[in-house]
């Protein structure tokens, strides 16, 4: 399909705005195919971990990197009360993982039974054999609409053995391996 049928602006057309709905958004958002990613936080407000695609890096100096998180997960009042984060990107084995943090349904300390979670000399909750791993301490919070960006320093990250990764593309998970 080509874009500029009758509902969409043409350039030199400035009488009608662009509009777009939430549905619309969204459906549109899932053709952004994104890294699935366990955020996890520990400290005075207990442990808490969700699944995430919205983590980008900022800059590289300092190694900072934002995460968009939902005002109603319970994961945004635990973040800013501890501080700090661990972001598990997940490697293509651990779509169960990412599935029981993704969920309402399983209570947010249970979820660390699925998995293989230690904790870092640094304190923080991390996934052991995920694709990577970045520990973080949060700098800012900006609230904008239904979220929160937590920009975030990198204290320390590591490369995991997997080079294999796990896709969220099209509200479906999907495998891939490097090209050989
Ligand atoms: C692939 C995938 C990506 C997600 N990305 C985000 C995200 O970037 N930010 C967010 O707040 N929630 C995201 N979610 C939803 C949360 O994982 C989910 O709402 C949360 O785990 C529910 O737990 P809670 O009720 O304890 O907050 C995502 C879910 C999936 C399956």
């Amino acid at each position: 399909m080509r874009y500029g049928g009758s509902r969409h602006v043409r350039l030199n057309d400035e009488s009608r705005p662009f509009m777009t709905d939430s549905l619309q958004f969204k459906a549109a958002m899932a053709r952004l195919g994104s890294a699935v990613c366990i955020i996890a936080t520990d400290g005075p407000c207990g442990r808490y971990g969700i699944t995430v695609s919205a983590v980008t890096s900022v800059s590289d100096d300092p190694p900072s990197l934002i995460v968009c998180v939902n005002r109603n997960s319970g994961a945004n009042a635990a973040i800013k009360e501890n501080g700090a984060l661990s972001v598990n990107v997940l490697s293509s084995d651990q779509e169960e993982v990412s599935g029981v943090f993704a969920t309402s349904k399983v209570d947010p300390r249970e979820r660390f039974n699925t998995g293989d979670w230690v904790v870092s000399e640094r304190g923080n909750l991390i996934l052991n054999d995920s694709a990577a791993l970045f520990e973080c301490e949060v700098d800012k919070a900006v609230e904008y609409g239904t979220h929160t960006v937590f920009f975030c320093k990198v204290t320390d990250s590591h490369v995991g053995a997997s080079e294999n990764g796990l896709i969220y593309h099209g509200r479906a998970y999907h495998h891939i391996r490097p090209f050989e």
